[in-house]
Order: structure tokens, then sequence, then C-alpha cells
């Protein structure tokens, strides 16, 4: 074998380096491949046994959207619930369809999550004697029900407080006042909004934020103690938050979205609740980064878009108006 020349040794250590980092991301792609199919995929067909976190479950805001697919699905699956919400009158019907339709027990507590502390030792006490094995922090609201400039909403000074009372102080009260056994299972819904900074949905988006952070935060915490915590981070589901937008390619049911949410649960404890909307969180993190979402000329797009979308929201409301009168 002959001596290498300069240029031939720098070509062949470069060679290797492009070899093993083709190695390294092709594992890399591998095994997010194969988590993506075990969450999403395999999931479905062996489902974790949810009873086995304790008879009752807890879901707050669960008297529509998310929170009552969720109360739906736990219940379908076996669970007793409580439902926790603001309208009395809803919760008393939500309870009445779970009891006849899935033949289980259900408890309802009304309160207002945007009213702040005082709450939570109305909800503990409610809950005594209760064995509790999940608790669903499904409730929360935006400010403005569209998007908005940071102080374009009626009474800025309420809604702030109200948002924060009801999306954060909410997640971490009842991780508090509700009674953990040896084994249990938290699951709070976040959102994709909270993976990146969202102008024009600037307070939603950091309460997001907050209740990503303090999920995984309290998922290494209690891990030890035999307490699950998930945090679900959904994309758009059909709801009244998003103006009961029509399911599609990329917007789930609400039905739909607690099914698969509720399988990945001892799957994953950080995820988007299902296939479509964990392909829509790598697609947003490739083509739509940070970096763009918060330059000004993306601001001009989405100032745009929320525009024609609040006139589209407008048209809608008459037109339901116009067909209840
Ligand atoms: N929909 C989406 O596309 C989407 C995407 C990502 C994350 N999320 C998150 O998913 C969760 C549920 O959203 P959703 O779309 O299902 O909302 P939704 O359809 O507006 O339902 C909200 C539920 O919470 C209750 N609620 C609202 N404000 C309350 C308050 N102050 N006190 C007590 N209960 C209150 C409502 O009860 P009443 O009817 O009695 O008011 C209702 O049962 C939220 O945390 C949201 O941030 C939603």
């Amino acid at each position: 074998m002959g001596v290498l020349t300069g240029w031939e040794a720098v070509s062949r250590a470069l060679y290797a380096i492009g070899l093993v980092t083709a190695l390294c991301w092709g594992l890399q792609l591998a095994r997010w491949c194969w988590g993506g199919f075990r969450v999403y995929v395999l999931s479905s067909f062996w489902k974790t046994d949810l009873r086995q976190f304790g008879q009752w479950a807890v879901v707050t805001g669960a008297t529509s959207g998310i929170g009552r697919a969720y109360a739906d699905e736990l219940a379908r699956r076996g669970l007793d619930l409580i439902l926790i919400s603001r309208s009395i009158e809803k919760l008393h019907t939500a309870a009445k369809e779970i009891e006849s339709q899935y033949g289980r027990q259900t408890h309802v507590i009304q309160v207002d999550f945007t009213k702040g502390p005082s709450i939570y030792p109305i909800i503990a006490e409610k809950l005594q004697g209760l064995e509790i094995g999940i608790l669903v922090n499904n409730v929360g609201m935006n400010y403005a029900g569209m998007l908005v400039y940071f102080l374009d909403v009626p009474d800025p000074e309420k809604s702030i407080t109200d948002v924060i009372n009801c999306n954060m102080l909410s997640v971490a009260q009842c991780f508090k006042v509700v009674p953990h056994r040896h084994k249990g299972l938290i699951i709070n819904i976040s959102s994709e909004a909270g993976s990146q900074p969202q102008p024009m949905l600037a307070l939603y988006s950091a309460t997001k934020v907050f209740v990503t952070y303090l999920s995984r935060s309290l998922t290494a915490e209690y891990r030890m103690q035999g307490i699950t915590v998930q945090c679900v981070t959904p994309c758009v589901v059909s709801t009244n938050m998003t103006h009961n937008v029509e399911v599609g390619p990329l917007v789930k049911s609400a039905s739909a979205f607690a099914y698969e949410a509720l399988n990945t649960v001892g799957y994953s404890n950080y995820t988007s609740g299902c296939l479509l909307h964990a392909l829509q969180h790598i697609a947003l993190c490739i083509f739509f980064p940070g970096w763009l979402r918060l330059s000004t000329f993306c601001m001009r797009y989405t100032e745009k878009f929320a525009q024609s979308w609040r006139q589209e929201i407008e048209a809608m409301m008459a037109r339901s108006a116009k067909k209840a009168d």
C-alpha cells in the first residue's frame, strides 16, 4: 500500500465523517419512526387498562369539546366520572347522558375557574372519600376567541387574569387538591400553541408553555411514586373554542381526538395526542420555525389572516343567529 497524499487523507476522513453522520441520522430517524408507530399505531391495538388507576376520573371543563369527549371515552372504558365545569345545566345534561349511555356513576361540581384560588377548597371537599385514579386537567380558554393583539380585547385587565386563572392556576391547583393514590394518572391538556411563541395568541400560548413545562417536570418528579403525568399538545380540534371549524384533513373531531389520545396513555408522557397532529407538529417545526413566525414579514400575513378569519367568524355567527330566529 502506498502512502496517502494529503488530499487523499482529507477526503477519506471527510468520507468517514459523512458516513458516521448519515448513520447517526438514519438511526435517529428509525428511532422516531418506531416511537411514532408505537405511540400512535400499536397503542390502538394494545390499550392500557385505565381502570387500573382507580374507580373515578375527574375531568375539568367537561361539558363540551375535548373535555366532554374525554369524559365520554373514559366512561366507555369503564370509569365513573366527576365532571367539573361552569354551567350547572350543562353539567346535569352531560352527567345524565353519560349515565344512560355508559351505565357509569357521575358527580358534578360547579365552579368557575376564572375566580382564582377560592374555588379549590370547594373542589377538595367534594372529592373527599372517592377513589380517584385519573385527573384530566382540560379546562382552558382563549381571551378573544380569535387572533388579536394582546391589548385589543374588551376589558384586557379582567381577560388577562381570567385566562391565567383558568389555564394555569387550575392545572397546578388541581394537581394539588385531587387526592393521589400510589398509582394515578394526571393528563394535562396543553396545546401545539405552546410549543413555539405565537404572535396574536400571545397570552394563550404563554399559558400553554406553562402547562407543558409544569407537566414535563412533574412527570419526572412523580414517576418514582407511581404517578403518571401526561402532557397532551393538540393542534386544531373542532370545538366551541375553534368555532366548530369543519373536521377535515388537518382538523380532528373531539371524540376521535380523545379516543386516540387516551390510547397513548402508557406509551408516551408528552404527545400530540394523535398521529395527524404529530405529523403537523413536525411539519410546523420544519417549515414554520420560531424565527419565521416572529418576523415582521410573517406578522403582516398573520394580521391579514386574522382580519379575514374575523370576518368569516362574524358572518358565520350572523348566519347561525338568523337560523335561530
Ligand atoms: N380546540 C382546540 O383546537 C384545542 C387545541 C389545543 C388545545 N386545546 C385545549 O383543550 C382544552 C379544551 O378546549 P376546547 O376546545 O374543548 O374548549 P371548549 O369547547 O370551549 O370547552 C371548554 C370547556 O371548559 C368549560 N369552561 C370554560 N371556561 C370555564 C371556566 N371559567 N370555569 C369552568 N369551566 C369552564 C366549558 O364549560 P361551560 O360550557 O360550562 O362554560 C367547557 O366545558 C383547553 O385547555 C384548550 O386550550 C384546544
